[in-house]
């Protein structure tokens, strides 16, 4: 059977190299985006100039029945799913005492309910294989907290937590889960940062990572080289959160 991957927020930034590289080891890569067209369909066509199969659905990992829907739909067409890689994510950063309700419901829905939705939507095809691979990206900002980020850092820490507690629960059903945890990635999420800020000089390499170099260790965990590693949380980060 040809081997699906998928990957939420694979339009663009992260998601797109991860996309791009796992083309290299999976027959079917899926994109899953949340509006710009466009970009999904260029990041199709270099899956496609990868050696895979693409598609890309259009959808919000927030909304739980819709997904749900989504992943019948894609078990449907592939036969079956063996890698999924929840990338999707968002920022609506402010000072905790101005924070709005709605940008902190926001920020939690996507980033930590919608890698929940992908994964429960996704587990009883793993299950049923007795199979399968989850890579959560988090962040830095969920290990060592960032001020101005009280959201997305407790988002991310969820993240942290879901993938320890999910790697756990499915490990007997050959299910493996592990997290990346990213620093400073140069994709439009980060496109405000210049080179010269002060954080980028807190960074030990002096640099920014590229989404490139997230996507080798998402590929890595996705394989079977990494067969014997579940609930791992990585660091990609030039070693800021030493
Ligand atoms: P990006 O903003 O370039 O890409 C985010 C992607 O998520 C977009 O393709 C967007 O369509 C998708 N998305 C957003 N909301 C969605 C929703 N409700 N449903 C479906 N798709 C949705 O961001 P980037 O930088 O590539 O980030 C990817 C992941 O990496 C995010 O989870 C982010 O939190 C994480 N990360 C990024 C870092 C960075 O420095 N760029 C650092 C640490 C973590």
């Amino acid at each position: 059977m040809n081997k699906t991957a998928i990957i939420t927020g694979g339009a663009r930034g992260i998601g797109r190299a991860a996309a791009i590289k796992l083309a290299e080891d999976a027959e079917n890569i899926v994109i899953i985006y949340r509006s710009n067209d466009e970009a999904a369909a260029a990041t199709c066509e270099e899956i496609r100039a990868a050696g895979a199969e693409a598609k890309a659905v259009k959808l919000d990992v927030a909304d739980f029945d819709a997904v749900k829907v989504a992943m019948e739909e894609l078990k449907k067409e592939f036969g079956q799913i063996d890698v999924l890689v929840n990338c999707a994510g968002i920022t609506k950063d402010g000072l905790l005492a101005m924070m709005k309700e709605s940008g902190f419901d926001e920020v939690i829905g996507v980033n930590l309910k919608g890698t929940y939705n992908m994964i429960r939507h996704c587990t009883p095809y793993f299950m049923k294989q007795r199979k399968g691979s989850i890579i959560n990206v988090t962040s830095v900002s969920g290990i060592i907290g960032n001020a101005g980020q009280t959201n997305y850092s407790a988002s991310k820490a969820g993240v942290i937590g879901l993938t320890k507690a999910v790697a756990k629960e499915l490990v007997s059903r050959g299910i493996r889960c592990n997290a990346v945890a990213p620093g400073f990635i140069e994709t439009e999420m980060t496109a405000g940062i210049d080179e010269n800020n002060e954080m980028i000089n807190a960074i030990p390499m002096k640099r920014m990572g590229k989404p490139e170099e997230v996507a080798e260790l998402i590929s890595f965990l996705a394989s079977d080289k990494a067969a014997y590693i579940t609930g791992e949380i990585i660091r990609v980060d030039g070693g800021i959160a030493i």
